[in-house]
């Protein structure tokens, strides 16, 4: 047996060259997806205060910003739709002529090789800021799973790559899959936010997206936060029901439920770098209080050592410019 003083782990961090040569995890361009919000309505683009470097835009001012993720490599957008008018019926949701729907349109036709991902939940279209029908005060399960097929339907016939469920309702990954397949969409795939727990993460992001429930909270849809095995019954589930691609959502405060899926299952698997785990580093380091890019890839990096393949985040771009400059 050898062991110290033979054994030093020192001796292969003695350089940077050989710290490279035994580095177990890399983040990639290829694993970044972008976040897009978009908003009806016309010559937008304004900054969300509470994610310093992130905008909404019009559909008619977001082409700089495609041409700017396709000119950084950054495989991949997924797009949040915040419309004019919200109803009870989430009606905008499935509007063909709706914001996600031109935006689809437009970044197909100007960035064809530019993977659209679509969120598809009704929180942002619902008047009441819920994921789903409401009915007697409750969220009621099985009224809003052929809202959801319907929206996802209307972003794969304009042209979504992969649509993305984010909403929790039990069995909208069947109701979706099926929907789809009914119309000849066999080649639309699904990303199912699987394991989405009910998160004070996601604030600055309901900001953004204006979907704060107008009442109560997501608890009785979304995860409990201390479930670790049943977020595998989530993961299972969705797979049985047809997902290509499983997601555990937030990342950093998550990272045991990314290992634990990573281990159980061989579908591939995105991590969500929710806006409140980018809007907590931008803040510090506009403090001076952290280095932001050392900080930001050392969490990348703690998502694909966790064993995440896909990386959604806001700081995609940042990322891909140093990853690009290194
Ligand atoms: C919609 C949705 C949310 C997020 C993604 N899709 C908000 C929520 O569930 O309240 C959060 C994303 C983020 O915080 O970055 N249901």
């Amino acid at each position: 047996m050898v062991a110290f003083p033979q054994l030093r782990l020192h001796r292969l961090r003695r350089t940077g060259a050989l710290r490279a040569l035994v580095r177990e995890n890399h983040v990639s361009v290829n694993d970044l997806v972008y976040p897009l919000f978009i908003m009806e309505g016309k010559g937008i683009k304004e900054e969300i205060a509470s994610m310093p470097g992130i905008f909404r835009y019009s559909v008619d001012r977001l082409s700089p910003e495609i041409e700017e993720v396709t000119r950084l490599k950054i495989p991949a957008v997924l797009l949040f739709g915040i419309p004019q008018d919200k109803d009870e019926a989430a009606s905008a949701a499935y509007n063909p002529e709706g914001a996600i729907q031109q935006a689809i349109r437009l970044i197909k036709k100007t960035a064809p090789d530019l993977i659209v991902i679509t969120d598809v939940c009704l929180c942002e279209y619902m008047s009441h800021g819920h994921c789903g029908v409401v009915a007697g005060g409750r969220v009621d399960n099985d009224q809003t799973l052929p809202l959801l097929a319907k929206t996802a339907v209307s972003h794969a016939e304009a042209g979504a790559d992969i649509v993305a469920p984010s909403d929790m309702m039990d069995g909208r990954v069947q109701a979706i899959r099926s929907a789809l397949d009914e119309k000849g969409l066999q080649d639309t795939a699904i990303l199912s936010y699987s394991a989405k727990y009910a998160s004070a993460f996601y604030g600055p992001f309901r900001d953004a997206a204006e979907s704060a429930p107008q009442f109560g909270d997501r608890c009785s849809y979304q995860m409990d936060p201390p479930n670790l095995r049943e977020a595998l019954r989530e993961v299972e589930q969705d797979i049985t029901e047809g997902a290509d691609i499983v997601m555990v959502k937030p990342a950093l405060a998550y990272l045991d439920v990314i290992q634990q899926v990573r281990n159980t299952f061989d579908c591939p698997l995105a991590a969500y770098n929710v806006s409140g785990e980018y809007s907590m580093i931008k803040a510090a380091a506009q403090k001076g209080w952290l280095d932001e890019k050392q900080a930001v890839l050392e969490t990348m990096t703690a998502f694909k050592r966790a064993g995440a393949d896909i990386i959604i985040t806001y700081h995609a771009k940042q990322v891909a410019t140093w990853l690009h400059s290194d």
